[in-house]
């Protein structure tokens, strides 16, 4: 039998931590920048079928790491030792900003599941453009998450950052931040998109909110979203975000579900949104995928892309590896 190190050896112990403080442990673990770089050959796996050409950028692998876990874009590459094809960096708001009060995150582990109310916590964008202008990446490509409330401010961040990056996510979806909710109104996206293209250099992505089966009211307003967005000429959408959910152990009663609980309905949304979309206009799936057979299965659906965020923390790192290894056999 294989011993799961990571499982027996780190993730029993930090399941016994708040998850905040754990959070913090492995980022100082993640300073230590030579530490992953030598063992970067555990996690390495490369194969001429996991290249994937996304949005004209040219990837390694379709594996990415979702938007959120780096908020300062810090440890991008360190993070990028994993195998990652690209990572998103990121939300990055104008302002810092402290966040939704705690506790506002919490695990799941039966459900291999989190709930997260963090609400964007961050330094901002000056200290993103400072961060970045000193960080190297050797192999994975870096995309940059942006999001706000105000038009002004989401065009600034996107011009500073684009310099330090090979695509824009723009988030118009976290369920954790008042007023963001703006930009899922029809008319409020067609003026933030046609502000952005009229400012943007390089492609852009954007992250739509969820929608589950029998909603049919919200489901119908992304889908039409999705389509507007395609037409105006966005690269891509990332499908999609937590789900919003009330949880009591939030100090702020409600928050976003990560994780595998939302893997059915990840592929359920690709194919809708798949169905309105141009064929110009590529989707990343992101929502419960923890291995290769997911990842293939949201490929099929219509995804050239698959994000990940909760399965690195209840799979460890060598999730990625595990994924590419996975859908190579897969494909
Ligand atoms: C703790 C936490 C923080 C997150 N922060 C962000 C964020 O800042 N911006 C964003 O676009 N998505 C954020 N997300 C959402 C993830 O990028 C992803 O869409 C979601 O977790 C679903 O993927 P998963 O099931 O693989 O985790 C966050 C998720 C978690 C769990």
């Amino acid at each position: 039998m294989k011993i799961n190190f990571y499982k027996i050896f780190v993730r029993s112990p930090l399941l016994l931590i708040a998850p905040e403080i754990v959070w913090k442990i492995a980022d100082l673990a993640l300073t230590q920048k030579w530490f992953w770089k030598y063992i970067s050959k555990y996690f390495s796996y490369s194969h001429p079928n996991l290249k994937t050409n996304f949005a004209g950028i040219e990837l390694d692998s379709p594996v990415g790491l979702a938007a959120g876990y780096d908020k300062n874009c810090k440890y991008l590459s360190s993070l990028e030792t994993f195998g990652f094809g690209y990572l998103v960096g990121g939300t990055v708001t104008f302002d810092p900003r402290p966040g939704n009060p705690k506790p506002r995150m919490i695990r799941i582990p039966k459900q291999k599941a989190l709930i997260n109310s963090l609400g964007f916590p961050g330094k901002g964008l000056d200290s993103a453009v400072k961060v970045l202008t000193n960080q190297q990446m050797s192999q994975a490509e870096r995309f940059i998450s942006v999001s706000g409330t105000a038009i002004a401010e989401i065009t600034q961040c996107i011009q500073q950052l684009e310099p330090f990056c090979s695509a824009i996510e723009l988030n118009i979806s976290s369920p954790n931040t008042k007023g963001l909710r703006i930009f899922q109104e029809y008319d409020n996206l067609k003026e933030l998109i046609e502000q952005v293209n009229s400012v943007r250099t390089k492609p852009l992505i954007v992250k739509m909110p969820p929608f589950k089966a029998g909603d049919t009211l919200n489901q119908n307003n992304i889908l039409k979203l999705c389509k507007l967005v395609s037409e105006m000429g966005i690269e891509g959408l990332t499908i999609s975000n937590t789900l919003p959910t009330k949880n009591p152990k939030l100090a702020i009663g409600e928050g976003g579900l990560s994780g595998a609980p939302l893997f059915d309905n990840t592929i359920r949304m690709i194919k809708l949104v798949k169905s309105e979309i141009s064929e110009k206009t590529q989707i990343n799936a992101c929502g419960g995928i923890s291995n290769g057979k997911q990842a293939s299965e949201a490929i099929n659906a219509g995804a050239t892309t698959v994000q990940i965020w909760t399965s690195l923390i209840y799979e460890g790192p060598a999730v990625v590896k595990n994924i590419k290894k996975e859908l190579v056999s897969n494909l």
